[in-house]
């Protein structure tokens, strides 16, 4: 693996394609527009998450080391009768060297705390690091919000063995923001993003919580990337919608290089 932004201090910016394009060759030329743009913006760490068919056709191409792979999701066992479920192996084996486990949208399908809590452990033993996505569906006012994002990092990092967490990276999400028009402001990320720390901190040790790495995911764009990704505390970005669209993506990259 090239990235770990924390340790060479590289913000990342994790491009989740969810179920987009419509086809490989479009997929084809979404990854070469990135992987030159990746090839520019030399101080960001750039990752991938293609849909799942499309991975080991992207990967195998690819002979740079500016561009990682990650899978969009695994399944908690690693091989059996599970109808329509990937193995963590089966995209490692594809080239993903990331995974994004718990996603608002696989949430929605039906995944629960626990769940994201076994594949954790699976994805780590896969050799993925895991992208763990927590984050609150409505911001109430008397902060109920806050137990929520609270148990769903604790819930998810339960089995992680004390060497792992360093390859751990939480992506705080709230689904409010996901597909929106606009993101939260910045001193709220903040906020969040040590919210996210000392839940770390608290349940696991300020060691632990040094190591891992923490980014900030939902209606990132080229208009707020800036400032999003000078929020003291960020490791960088996961982004949708703009990661599909080169104008978008170029200036959210150009944003974590600078930053
Ligand atoms: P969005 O999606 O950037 O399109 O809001 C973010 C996400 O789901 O990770």
């Amino acid at each position: 693996m090239c990235g770990r932004g924390t340790i060479s201090g590289m913000k990342s910016v994790i491009c989740n394609w969810k179920m987009n394009p419509p086809t490989f060759t479009e997929a084809k030329r979404l990854f070469d527009v990135t992987k030159k743009l990746a090839a520019v913006y030399k101080n960001a760490e750039v990752v991938i998450a293609p849909p799942t068919i499309f991975l080991r056709e992207l990967a195998k191409g690819y002979r740079g080391t500016r561009v990682e792979f990650s899978a969009q999701n695994i399944f908690w066992e690693e091989s059996g009768s599970f109808t329509g479920e990937t193995s963590s192996i089966q995209v490692r084996d594809a080239g993903a060297t990331y995974v994004i486990i718990g996603h608002a949208e696989r949430r929605a399908l039906g995944i629960t705390d626990e769940n994201v809590q076994h594949k954790v452990p699976v994805s780590l033993k896969g050799k993925l690091d895991p992208i763990v996505a927590v984050g609150e569906r409505v911001r109430d006012t008397h902060g109920e919000y806050v137990h929520e994002v609270r148990n769903q990092i604790t819930t998810a990092l339960a089995n992680v063995p004390a060497s792992k967490f360093k390859n751990i990276t939480i992506a705080y999400e709230p689904v409010w923001s996901i597909g929106a028009p606009e993101a939260p402001d910045t001193n709220s990320v903040h906020q969040m993003m040590l919210l996210v720390r000392k839940t770390i901190a608290d349940a696991f040790g300020e060691k632990k919580m040094k190591s891992i790495r923490v980014i900030y995911g939902g209606a990132v764009n080229n208009e707020n990337a800036k400032d999003i990704l000078s929020v003291p505390d960020l490791d960088g970005v996961l982004v949708g919608r703009a990661s599909l669209d080169p104008y978008r993506l170029e200036a959210i990259l150009q944003a974590a290089h600078d930053a």
